[in-house]
């Protein structure tokens, strides 16, 4: 997959996206991640992307020349390798990312973000984008850090970068639940025991306690996604008795 990543701020980009599994998963040629400084594209003598929005008002707006120009570059650079994706504008007015999100935007060849400052954009800016994203409801000084959450949670999805795919279809949110608890060695930590099921090697009631604690936690936690979960007939079985058997109120 290739990223292109619009900004004014080029160095945030390199300790976040060049370390780690997703520094290795560019090493191993699974990503391709290109940082374009979208001040190098102003026409203005004076170097300046932004201006004071017409009809006033405080701040300053991102200029359209120099994102168009940059966009026409990036576009140049891809033609015949990659197809145009998804242009996507950091904006807290866009949809709101999730997982489901993340794992749409895996599906494509070619993702280029780009990230607001100041105020925010020239409206006409919306013009180049297929997708306008938030990361939740509240307001960033830019767009940079919000691109990064959603690169690093979407190349989970993509083959090769985490080397186990098995690992990102069993987090959290992405079954519609939460994901169920976990341990490791050694099975009694200061008395703390691991629960018998787990060192059983019994793998078919291993299967069912996960799935059983994987939906108490979801009941517990985040009951709002069990009303969109796709649960099968033995799913909702489950649930049915650990709600006669819990009180839901109480923390796991
Ligand atoms: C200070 S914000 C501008 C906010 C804008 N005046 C508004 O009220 O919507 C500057 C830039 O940061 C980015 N940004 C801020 N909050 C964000 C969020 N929740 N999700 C995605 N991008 C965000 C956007 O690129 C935005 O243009």
């Amino acid at each position: 997959m290739r990223i292109d990543i619009l900004s004014l701020f080029p160095n945030m980009f390199q300790a976040t996206l060049g370390e780690s599994i997703i520094g290795k998963a560019q090493d191993n040629g699974f990503l391709d991640i290109n940082v374009t400084d979208f001040r190098q594209y102003t026409t203005d003598k004076h170097n300046h992307v932004d201006d004071a929005p017409f009809g006033g008002g405080a701040g300053m707006l991102l200029q359209a020349q120099p994102i168009f120009d940059a966009m026409a570059a990036v576009e140049e650079q891809t033609k015949g390798q990659y197809s145009k994706g998804r242009v996507i504008l950091m904006d807290p007015a866009g949809r709101k990312f999730d997982q489901a999100y993340a794992k749409e935007l895996a599906q494509e060849d070619h993702l280029t973000f780009i990230c607001g400052h100041y105020e925010g954009y020239d409206e006409r800016i919306r013009q180049l984008v297929t997708d306008e994203a938030s990361l939740g409801d509240y307001v960033l000084t830019g767009g940079e850090l919000a691109a990064m959450v959603m690169i690093d949670a979407t190349v989970r999805f993509v083959p090769g970068v985490l080397g186990n795919m098995s690992s990102p279809m069993g987090d959290s949110f992405s079954n519609g639940l939460l994901e169920y608890p976990q341990y490791t060695r050694p099975a009694d930590f200061r008395g703390m025991k691991v629960p018998e099921v787990l060192t059983s090697g019994n793998h078919q009631k291993i299967k069912e306690w996960r799935m059983r604690e994987s939906l108490r936690r979801t009941l517990h936690r985040r009951p709002d996604l069990l009303e969109n979960a796709k649960l099968s007939r033995e799913q909702q079985i489950m649930l049915e008795d650990i709600k006669l058997d819990e009180d839901p109120t109480v923390p796991d």
